[in-house]
């Protein structure tokens, strides 16, 4: 089994619909009993919460409905995730640092990745932009950017693990 989580820092906007959109295309390509995913927050502030009702809507929307129930990333994902997604350079950051050995080097290897670098059209952004104090219009663009990232990060995984679809 592939593990990936995707993180963000409420998780309760990015990474929420990360997942359920992820959830989405790692099913039609039938590979759900390879691939499987869930998410994380770096801060503690929504602890338990559903995600937030803008993300949820806009998800509908798009035929997903989001039952995620935030919770805080912790040392255990290390060892329980093969990919590890950050939304930002700032959650990205702060799983780095968390994850770092004695002698300085990150463990372990190509486990840890900026999800919007797989984002075909990121042009100059390598961020999810965070959208909780923004429009509506904010959180479909999310929407449209994680799809993308995801779409491209699904390929990735495909072909690094040599799965057959
Ligand atoms: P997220 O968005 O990291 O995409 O879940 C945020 C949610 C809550 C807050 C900030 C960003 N907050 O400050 O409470």
């Amino acid at each position: 089994m592939i593990q990936v989580l995707f993180v963000c820092l409420g998780n309760i906007c990015r990474s929420p619909i990360t997942e359920g959109i992820f959830k989405d295309l790692v099913r039609e390509k039938g590979l759900e009993a390879i691939i499987q995913c869930d998410s994380a927050g770096t801060a503690a502030y929504h602890i338990g919460s559903l995600a937030d009702k803008r993300m949820r809507k806009v998800a509908l929307a798009q035929g997903i409905i989001l039952t995620h129930c935030a919770r805080q990333f912790s040392d255990k994902d290390f060892n329980d995730y093969n990919y590890i997604l950050a939304m930002d350079q700032s959650n990205y950051e702060h799983i780095r640092k968390k994850g770092l050995r004695g002698d300085g080097s990150y463990l372990p290897e190509q486990q840890l990745y900026l999800y919007r670098m797989f984002d075909p059209k990121r042009g100059s952004s390598v961020n999810v932009p965070d959208p909780y104090y923004e429009e509506i219009a904010a959180f479909e663009e999310v929407c449209e950017i994680v799809k993308r990232s995801g779409i491209a990060f699904l390929d990735f995984i495909i072909k690094k693990h040599n799965l057959t679809i």
